[in-house]
């Protein structure tokens, strides 16, 4: 059977992260003791009071559709919480509950691009962006991100980068992969260049709560007038450690989100419905866990900068939030693919490559320490290792 394939899967990759964690499960499967860096979960299983409100609402009975854009209380909730948070002025209207913040990317995306139209997206980044941007048909336009800046991404980058066709700039902060966030000046500028160029900011903040020595991820939502131009993504994955219950959410103009509802209506038709119960209890029951799991992240962030800076050939910038060091690795002189692959197979330690967030990445990992802090000691000695067998 000649399927002929639809063009447009041309343009859709598969996030790495997924394929090293499917190899390292076969080197365990064989018995080998494997490190797992590579995948962005929290390894913190999800509070117990907010698992509890799902039972609830299982045994009650709340288990049929829902509205498309999510149940009107959860929308609420989502509303205060992030009119309180970043203070602005957010109605229920303005936010789409998605299956995973991904989701809420993609139809972002799709609701809003045209072919042709350009995005300014940074390099290295989240992979979902550029996947969905050039599913929707736009060309995306990459601006490298250097150490040397501290992989920031400044209103000179985006001005060298934005023309005619230029329709959105993708942020993200703090950032997957390089663990740093945005600056206020960065961010300030951003919203006066897009409001000056008309430009759409999607702003991914999925980490804004996972940041380290009291420190702040600004938003976007604190520089932009209003909604009009900004569709901002979050979700409930990494702050409340809820990766496998799919949940997250975009706030916007009213016009866009209802677009975003429809592209969700016509695929996956809602949420589900008792886990949208279940994350009420998540933004209005005790924050304690929350700020526990940060605790715990920021002491394993300490501990990973601190080996990864005394291993030979290898450097490492201090992450700021989420849970990813992106250590750079060029002085070991052999391509990030390689080193990655090596280290997996060589000594069980399953990290990414940089370029599995763009040719960008080269010259760098990504080491998830959403992990035990035990598994964290031994998997970085055994680099250490690796990096000086390498070196000798
Ligand atoms: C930057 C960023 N945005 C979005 C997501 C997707 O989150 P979700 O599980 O809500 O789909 C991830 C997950 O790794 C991420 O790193």
């Amino acid at each position: 059977m000649d399927w002929r394939i639809a063009e447009r899967m041309r343009g859709l990759g598969v996030e790495s992260a997924f394929i090293v964690l499917g190899k390292a499960k076969e080197l365990e499967a064989k018995g080998m003791k494997v490190y797992h860096f590579e995948i962005g979960e929290p390894d913190f299983d999800t509070p117990g009071h907010i698992k509890e409100a799902a039972y609830r609402a299982l045994a009650d009975g709340f288990t049929h559709y829902t509205p498309s854009n999510g149940i009107q209380e959860l929308r609420e909730a989502i509303a205060e919480y992030e009119s309180q948070r970043k203070g602005v002025d957010i109605k229920p209207e303005n936010v789409v509950v998605t299956v995973g913040a991904k989701l809420a990317i993609f139809a972002a995306m799709m609701a809003t691009l045209n072919p042709g139209d350009e995005v300014i997206v940074p390099s290295p980044a989240y992979p979902a962006y550029a996947v969905s941007a050039t599913f929707a048909g736009a060309k995306v336009v990459k601006v490298k991100l250097s150490e040397e800046k501290r992989f920031s991404f400044g209103a000179e980058d985006i001005q060298e980068k934005t023309g005619e066709k230029t329709k959105m700039v993708v942020i993200n902060t703090p950032s997957n992969p390089t663990g740093l966030i945005m600056s206020e000046q960065d961010l300030r500028s951003l919203a006066e260049i897009a409001a000056e160029r008309r430009l759409i900011v999607v702003s991914d903040e999925i980490y804004d709560r996972i940041v380290f020595d009291g420190k702040k991820a600004s938003s976007i939502l604190e520089h932009c007038d209003s909604l009009d131009n900004v569709i901002y993504v979050n979700g409930f994955s990494k702050t409340f450690a809820m990766t496998g219950w799919r949940l997250g959410y975009a706030i916007t103009a009213r016009e866009v989100a209802e677009h975003i509802m429809k592209i969700q209506l016509n695929t996956v038709s809602c949420p589900t419905s008792f886990v949208q119960r279940a994350a009420i209890e998540a933004l209005k029951g005790p924050q304690e866990p929350v700020e526990q799991m940060v605790r715990e992240y920021q002491r394993r962030r300490d501990l990973v900068v601190e080996v990864l800076n005394r291993t030979p050939g290898v450097r490492c910038l201090k992450p700021e939030g989420a849970f990813y060091a992106f250590p750079n690795i060029t002085e070991l002189g052999l391509s990030s693919d390689k080193v990655a692959d090596e280290l997996l197979q060589k000594k069980g330690v399953a990290l990414l490559p940089g370029t599995a967030f763009g040719e960008e990445g080269e010259g760098y990992l990504r080491i998830s320490f959403a992990t035990s802090i035990e598994d964290l000691r031994e998997g970085l000695e055994k680099f250490r290792e690796y990096a000086e067998e390498k070196l000798s």
